[in-house]
């Protein structure tokens, strides 16, 4: 086995780790799955001297899967998946914990890449990413690592979109799980994790009131829905913004009202985008604005916004609280930006609850386990997750709330494997 010796990892103030370490084990009282896999992992040690490399959002939540994988043998490094979605407590605490962690929030474009380099310098043969930087990465400028390579995971669907986009072109470099597409993730992560800690961020950043307010959410996946049942949960009065007619539809029949961005551009209060695309709120939507208009991100890049033609219209900008530029338009209106168009679930919040990111993990840890396993059977594609640890993240979840549920019966079971049954 080859040893490689980690460095001891670049956070902005190791003294913060005795908050990191009290915020960690908080957050693991509201992980009891991945608390039973830990456990799993301490006893069977399934990643044995894998060499695993994360390039996550690093949060208590992200900690305690990290602490998860180490339990199983793993000797991992990590680094931020966004510039400015970093606990540097947590960061801190990691590296006492002997996971090099090379993270610091507000980083710059050249320091966030320079902590992904670093975790490649760990010679990793296991990608978690989020948001498939540290693949592409290892793509476009190890070649040398490859041979070593077992395989990844991916936790979000901007992630899956640039991996399936590599298959097609053929240059996918070995196989990749995707984490995002359990049921288990992203009908609970997406939807109420997302939805929850969107609000949360905006809230944080601003203290807006959002009980009559016009939210308008661009992008009606499974984020973009629940934001928009969180927003009228507070008495928002929310406006969908879609491409796909099948998403719209569902909007309107969910309650909301559905118009193009060019509407809802002049109508809305605060505005959310949740779309995975590229500058889907520019120039003519900044200038038909009202004054006051809120305008953020939750999707994984800040590329959804055109921040650039903000700048440019802009004649003043001022920081009137953390998180929140304010824009002057020539006119004498105002638009505020938060988070600089980042995650701002994330940055200006503390992203998804510990509650829903135990189930996001609990594949990610079973995920790598299942890749150390079986990596020699699979190719480079990108697989989902296998249906077995969707079910059964599900089933321990329902376990840690108490809950059970039925089984079919063998004649039910017989019934629904038959197609002899008619009228
Ligand atoms: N993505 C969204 N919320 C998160 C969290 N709390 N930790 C890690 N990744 C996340």
């Amino acid at each position: 086995m080859q040893t490689v010796v980690a460095p001891q990892g670049d956070v902005k103030d190791r003294s913060l780790a005795e908050r990191g370490r009290a915020r960690i084990a908080w957050a693991a009282a509201s992980m009891p799955v991945l608390a039973q896999i830990r456990e799993r992992f301490e006893k069977e040690k399934p990643l044995r001297g894998v060499r695993i490399g994360a390039c996550l959002h690093v949060t208590t939540e992200t900690a305690n899967l990290m602490l998860a994988l180490q339990a199983g043998g793993a000797q991992t490094a990590l680094c931020a998946s966004n510039p400015l979605s970093t606990q540097d407590d947590v960061a801190a605490a990691l590296c006492e914990f002997g996971i090099p962690t090379f993270a610091i929030k507000g980083e710059d474009h050249a320091r966030y890449y320079s902590h992904i380099e670093s975790v490649i310098g760990t010679r990793p043969q296991m990608s978690m990413d989020d948001g498939c930087d540290l693949v592409t990465t290892i793509f476009k400028e190890h070649k040398d690592l490859l041979a070593d390579m077992i395989g990844g995971c991916e936790e979000t669907t901007t992630g899956v979109i640039r991996l399936r986009a590599m298959q097609r072109d053929g240059v996918l470099p070995y196989p990749v799980i995707a984490v995002n597409n359990a049921l288990t993730k992203h009908m609970f992560d997406n939807r109420y994790g997302t939805g929850q800690s969107t609000l949360d961020g905006i809230v944080r950043a601003t203290n807006v009131l959002i009980a009559g307010k016009n939210v308008v959410v661009v992008g009606y996946g499974w984020c973009g829905r629940g934001i928009a049942s969180r927003a009228a949960g507070l008495g928002g009065h929310v406006i969908v913004v879609e491409v796909d007619p099948r998403k719209a539809i569902e909007a309107v029949m969910d309650g909301y009202r559905v118009m193009p961005i060019a509407q809802a551009a002049k109508t809305g209060d605060i505005f959310v985008t949740v779309t995975g695309n590229y500058h889907v709120i520019g120039e003519e939507h900044f200038r038909a604005m009202k004054d006051g208009a809120i305008v953020c991100n939750s999707g994984h890049f800040n590329d959804e916004l055109d921040l650039e033609a903000v700048e440019r219209l802009s004649v003043r900008k001022s920081e009137p609280r953390a998180f929140v530029e304010q824009y002057e338009l020539s006119d004498g209106r105002n638009v505020c930006i938060l988070a600089q168009g980042r995650l701002v679930n994330l940055a200006a919040g503390e992203g998804h609850p510990a509650a829903v990111m135990d189930m996001s993990f609990a594949n990610q840890a079973m995920c790598a386990a299942h890749l150390a396993k079986q990596h020699r059977s699979l190719e480079k594609k990108v697989y989902d997750v296998p249906v077995e640890i969707d079910e059964e993240v599900a089933r321990l979840k329902l376990d840690s709330m108490g809950i059970t549920i039925d089984t079919l019966t063998p004649e039910q079971a017989k019934y629904m494997e038959s197609w002899s049954e008619g009228t």
